[in-house]
């Protein structure tokens, strides 16, 4: 079928959407819902046989649904309205949520029901929770729905209130009234509650060091306590503020914006409110005493018998110099135990999204820390790449991209949830890339398929990725069972009786390659496009992040999306 996916932003959903109706065999495109009239151009243009709206937060222009099937992807229960679903699915702690499949009508969320398909609501943040079971709810609603529109004979249930499995309801807009957290009241689980529920946008409005600021990340903390409200620790970047019962970590600030001031954004919590923190104690923690505890911490190490487990976390899946320096730490304490395989990455959510375009952004000297940061990932992935005493498995359980991507590929073996979507490309950022991608990507998928992954700019589904053996192995399920499955395939590949010939075998491919080409010259490539990437006023890089970090909408729909 000819389909057409008209979305607010080419975000996860619509990603995973893409690559999943794609990979069926479906003609795919995509319009950014930027105005009525470019959506009908479009619409003109493609003529499809099915409009699709995965993330929408505008109305689709009557002309368009009153003469084209338009389903609208609704991330709550059948019968649920309104544009805050699941804000309101973690304010209220839903233990089950959904994600429907309905008809553009007149009513915003009230058409006709196509599918819909429930989830369990993990405690965590909103986004997360929308990158992870949201989004695979969204894709088994809209399969079915995309499976009965083509069967022809299906006739979609109206909104009917009185139907017993009608378990939603119209819901108001979110506000901050909602999220306003009372620290002389609201108890640790309450507090977490609302900090979840706005995370990652638009964040919780609180008073901090006579400022305002949106609150973003809510953790909780099993130690720390103080007078509720108080700032009592930091680190990593963090602050963690005691409440009436405990404690929590909150990860990052933004200023709220006077009007008519430039736009702000999330940094580190540490770096916004600096010198206010002067007589606040840095609490630290090592990766092995975090992997045994119920605090927050943005790297932790277990180990399982002969395998070493080294999870990172990071917010949004980006890595500031400071954040790779200390995962480089903590690779190398890893990499130094006596265990046969080291599994690298995150429980669940973003794998790595590469260099922290925030954190430059707000640098004093943008170029130099876009330069501190690039080196400070090289040097990871250096260090992952020449570990040879040891099988090195990149597990991710969510998205990866740009120099994520390149970081995983690092590894030996890259192992993918079924889920997962990644895109290993960096042009759409306006650099040429680092991370030793040049060593890694063509090794993997051929000099060719390397040159057309980086320049189509397009999303790669974890299938396709295992075709193109950019991947080694994808296994189906949620974070958790894959999480399981990473687990108990890691342990047979410690104790497999293959495993010193591998070894021995990565060893002499390893001097092979050294000898053909030095790591270093790849390296040295690499970074010489990157410095003219980062110092030179007439390269985009500058204005692209900007606009990525501000969240500036593009005018039009960038090309390569047109299909
Ligand atoms: N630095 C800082 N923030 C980043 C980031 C990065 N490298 N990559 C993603 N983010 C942030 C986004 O701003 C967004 O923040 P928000 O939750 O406050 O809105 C959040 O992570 C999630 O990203 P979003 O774009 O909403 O998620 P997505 O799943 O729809 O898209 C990407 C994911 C990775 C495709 C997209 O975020 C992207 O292109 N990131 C930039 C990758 C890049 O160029 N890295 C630098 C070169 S190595």
């Amino acid at each position: 079928m000819r389909i057409l996916l008209v979305a607010s932003a080419f975000n996860s959903l619509t990603q995973r959407v893409y690559t999943v109706l794609r990979a069926l065999g479906h003609v795919v495109a995509v319009e950014l819902a930027l105005g009525d009239e470019p959506v009908r151009a479009a619409v003109e243009r493609f003529r499809p046989e099915l409009i699709l709206a995965p993330m929408l937060t505008r109305a689709i222009p009557e002309d368009v649904w009153s003469r084209y099937p338009v389903f609208i992807v609704h991330p709550g229960p059948m019968g649920d309205r309104g544009p805050s679903s699941l804000d309101w699915a973690i304010h209220e702690n839903a233990e089950v949520w959904g994600v429907t499949v309905l008809q553009a009508v007149a009513e915003m969320d009230a058409g006709p029901i196509w599918a819909s398909a429930p989830f369990s609501v993990r405690p965590g943040a909103k986004s997360e929770l929308y990158r992870g079971e949201v989004a695979d709810a969204a894709v088994s609603a809209v399969l079915l729905a995309v499976e009965r529109f083509q069967s022809g004979s299906f006739e979609p249930d109206p909104l009917d209130y009185s139907r017993p499995e009608i378990s939603g309801r119209l819901r108001p807009y979110h506000t901050q009234d909602y999220r306003r957290i009372d620290w002389s009241v609201d108890d640790t689980a309450t507090v977490l509650r609302k900090l979840r529920s706005g995370d990652s946008q638009p964040g919780v409005l609180d008073t901090l060091a006579g400022r305002e600021y949106y609150l973003h990340g809510g953790h909780s903390e099993d130690r720390l306590r103080g007078a509720p409200g108080q700032v009592i620790a930091t680190r990593d970047g963090a602050i963690c503020r005691a409440t009436v019962d405990g404690a929590v970590w909150i990860l990052q600030l933004r200023p709220r914006r006077a009007p008519g001031d430039p736009a702000t954004f999330k940094l580190p919590a540490v770096d916004v409110l600096g010198d206010f923190l002067a007589d606040v104690p840095e609490v630290p923690v090592s990766p092995e005493e975090a992997g045994r505890r119920q605090t927050w911490a943005e790297i932790r190490y277990r180990e399982d018998g002969a395998v070493g487990f080294l999870e990172f976390a990071f917010p949004s899946g980006a890595m500031s110099t400071q954040q790779c320096r200390r995962l480089l730490t903590a690779y190398r304490d890893a990499a130094a135990r006596r265990t046969a395989v080291l599994v690298l990455g995150p429980a669940r959510d973003f794998f790595s999204n590469g260099i922290h375009l925030n954190v430059i952004e707000a640098a004093a000297d943008p170029a130099d820390e876009s330069w501190q940061n690039i080196n400070a990932m090289d040097d990871l992935v250096e260090a992952i790449l020449t570990t040879t005493d040891k099988l090195v498995v990149s597990a991710l359980a969510g998205n990866a991209a740009a120099g994520g991507v390149m970081l995983a590929l690092a590894a030996d073996e890259v192992w993918c949830r079924a889920s997962v979507v990644l895109n290993p490309h960096y042009r759409l950022m306006g650099l040429h890339g680092s991370e030793y991608w040049t060593y890694t990507l063509p090794a993997r998928v051929g000099a060719e398929e390397a040159r057309r992954l980086t320049s189509a700019a397009l999303p790669v589904g974890a299938d396709e990725a295992l075709a193109l053996r950019l991947v080694d192995r994808v296994v189906g399920g949620s974070a958790s069972e894959f999480g399981t499955w990473v687990g108990r395939e890691a342990a047979r590949l410690a104790e497999s009786v293959s495993l010193e010939t591998r070894l021995l075998a990565k060893k002499i491919r390893r001097a092979g390659d050294e000898a053909a080409k030095p790591l270093a010259a790849y390296r040295e490539e690499e970074l010489a496009r990157m410095r003219v990437n980062f110092t030179d006023p007439a390269e985009p890089y500058h204005t692209l992040r900007r606009n990525f970090v501000c969240k500036v909408s593009p005018t039009a729909t960038p090309e390569h999306l047109r299909g």
